[in-house]
């Protein structure tokens, strides 16, 4: 039984299909119950129901963020469950250059794979750059702007069900410890990713690219958080967004 925590989110939903296709029996974990069949409820900030979620599970995909500094918190809370539940293996999701990056965000996921390195349960660690969604995420929530406004720095955004996909042969290969980075196709300019994106919903506007102040302007300045110019992932963000426009 593989337990998926965060099975609910941008990565989560494809890894769990993806996983139940390649006939593997999945348990997801969310907060919220759900009519979904096989999601177990629990709280990672509490611990509350973990040790159910964690019986009879011999692999966790731990995929689950609170989107604040705060995840390596739950990562220990989930290492301590794991003490009386032992699994053979824990896969986690990080991002890319955690270990250099002077975001907060970053700086805690790094330690939730120093923690896990450290733990004695068998691992594999996969860090990947930014999701698609996420760019588009940004850009959605100025639709109705009449400007888009976006930080002055490189991204290399990577599909989401790419990531999923190298999960599930994550969970097939076995515990790796870390491996090698996941990232999308291209390095892009977020301004030309905003032009993409605007272009492929036949919206035309200005772009203002704007430098981000201090040490986390400065880290993402120098693609801190870029992976090699070729990244693994094959769909670019262009295509991400001819593909969300024509799902409108
Ligand atoms: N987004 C990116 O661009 C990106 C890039 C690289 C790596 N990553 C990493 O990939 C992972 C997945 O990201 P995502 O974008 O798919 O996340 P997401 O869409 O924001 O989903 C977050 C998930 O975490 C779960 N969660 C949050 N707090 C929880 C808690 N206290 N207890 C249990 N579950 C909790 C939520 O489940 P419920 O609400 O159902 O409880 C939800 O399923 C994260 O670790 C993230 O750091 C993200």
């Amino acid at each position: 039984m593989i337990l998926v925590t965060g099975a609910t989110g941008a990565l989560g939903r494809p890894t769990v299909e993806l996983l139940c296709a390649a006939g593997h029996a999945v348990r997801s974990l969310s907060r919220r119950a759900s009519d979904t069949p096989d999601t177990v409820v629990a709280d990672l900030a509490t611990g509350i129901g973990l040790s159910d979620a964690l019986a009879g599970v011999t692999t966790v995909v731990h995929l689950a963020s609170g989107a604040n500094a705060h995840d390596s918190q739950h990562t220990q809370n989930l290492l301590d469950a794991l003490v009386a539940h032992p699994v053979e293996h824990l896969i986690f999701m990080s991002i890319v250059g955690v270990d250099k990056h002077a975001f907060a965000y970053y700086r805690d996921k790094h330690l939730s794979e120093q923690l896990i390195a450290a733990s004695g349960t068998p691992y594999s660690i996969l860090r990947a750059t930014q999701f698609h969604s996420f760019v588009a995420g940004l850009l959605r929530a100025q639709r109705r702007s009449p400007v888009t406004i976006v930080p002055a720095f490189t991204m290399q955004p990577v599909a989401v069900e790419e990531v999923a996909a190298r999960l599930v042969e994550l969970v097939d290969a076995g515990p790796a410890q870390r491996v090698a980075d996941f990232a999308g196709p291209e390095q892009l300019q977020f301004r030309e990713l905003a032009r993409q994106w605007n272009v492929a919903h036949g919206r035309s506007r200005p772009t203002w690219a704007l430098p981000l102040p201090g040490p986390v302007g400065r880290s993402f300045a120098r693609g801190d958080h870029l992976g090699t110019p070729s990244g693994a992932g094959h769909t670019t963000f262009a295509q991400y967004a001819e593909n969300a426009a024509a799902s409108r």
